[in-house]
């Protein structure tokens, strides 16, 4: 009876943990949540959901101890260096953090743990710390005696809607050329396949799945914007210049242009596999539409991609 089990979502705050805990909840599973302030709102609002708040840090190993104590399976997810200034965690503290759990997991007997990397991971050494960290941190759980499943988000659609991408100027720019694709996924599908993935164990022991809900080229998100706008909205891939400018951005752009940062899922077979997925299109007409919203009317700003 899965209604009997418990899984301990880490980072059930944000975007991941977040959609995992919904699905989770959902689909007829206890979740816990390790979180570092139980009286914040967003902490609040998980409890009101019927999410278990134990308070805890990843600096802490013995408040992890404490949430894993009689958890069936874990969802595992850091914060990363690739976020800025949001966390300030380094690489070395995301693969500290993303093994200390793991090892606490086997420690504690979990039936299924479930690790969430990203695109660019395993691909060989891409020169950006937070993806190499998510290499690393898979390769430690692989070595590990536990059940897990490794899912590996594309770029996640919410990401578009940051500052500095030029909607407010009836303009958008990324990474792609116009003709050059590449995937994205809705947080919310993230939750939804993760929660797939606890209800069928056996299935999704020891895989490695690359997940996205929808491709798209530069020109494919010209016309999607615009339509989802109600206005005409000029895509163009982010100017040289910037890209020389910022090593982080241009180096983003190299990953993405060699493959690493486009996204390598099946979506048919994902589809196939977990049902419907968000496709842009849907999302900015759902879910995405107060961030697009939101970012059609900002004010011009810097490109806050970290
Ligand atoms: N953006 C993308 O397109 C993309 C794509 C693939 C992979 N990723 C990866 O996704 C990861 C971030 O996931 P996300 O977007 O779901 O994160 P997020 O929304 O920023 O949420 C981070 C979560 O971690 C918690 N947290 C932070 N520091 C903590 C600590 N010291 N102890 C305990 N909890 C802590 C936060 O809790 P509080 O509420 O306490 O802050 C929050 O719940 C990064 O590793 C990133 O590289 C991103």
């Amino acid at each position: 009876m899965t209604v009997e089990k418990t899984v301990l979502v880490f980072g059930a705050t944000g975007q991941q943990g977040g959609a995992v805990a919904r699905a989770l909840r959902s689909t007829g599973w206890r979740v816990r949540a390790l979180v570092r302030e139980p009286a914040s709102e967003k902490a609040k609002a998980l409890e009101a959901t019927g999410v278990e708040l134990y308070r805890g840090d990843f600096t802490n190993a013995a408040s992890i101890e404490t949430a894993m104590s009689g958890v069936y399976g874990v969802f595992s997810v850091q914060p990363s260096s690739g976020q800025g200034a949001a966390y300030g965690v380094t690489d070395e503290e995301e693969v500290r953090y993303g093994k200390t759990i793991a090892d606490i997991a086997v420690k504690h007997g979990i039936r299924h743990f479930v690790y969430t990397s990203a695109a660019a991971a395993g691909k060989g050494a891409t020169g950006l710390g937070h993806f190499d960290s998510k290499t690393e941190i898979e390769e430690h759980i692989r070595g590990l005696p536990i059940r897990s499943t490794i899912v590996r988000p594309a770029a996640f659609m919410e990401m578009l809607m940051l500052p500095g991408m030029g909607l407010d100027q009836g303009t958008f720019s990324f990474f792609m050329r116009p003709d050059q694709s590449m995937q994205f996924i809705a947080a919310d599908d993230i939750g939804k396949i993760v929660a797939s993935t606890f209800a069928d164990p056996e299935r999704f022991a020891g895989q490695t799945i690359e997940i996205a809900g929808d491709e798209v080229t530069g020109s494919g998100m010209q016309e999607t914007l615009s339509r989802a706008a109600g206005r005409a909205i000029a895509y163009s891939r982010f100017p040289d210049s910037l890209l020389e400018q910022d090593a982080f951005l241009g180096r983003l752009a190299e990953l993405v242009d060699d493959g690493r940062c486009a996204g390598a899922a099946d979506i048919g077979a994902l589809r196939r596999n977990f049902g419907a997925l968000t496709t842009l299109d849907a999302w900015l007409s759902g879910p995405g539409k107060p961030l697009l919203d939101a970012a059609l009317q900002a004010q011009d700003a810097p490109v806050a991609l970290r």
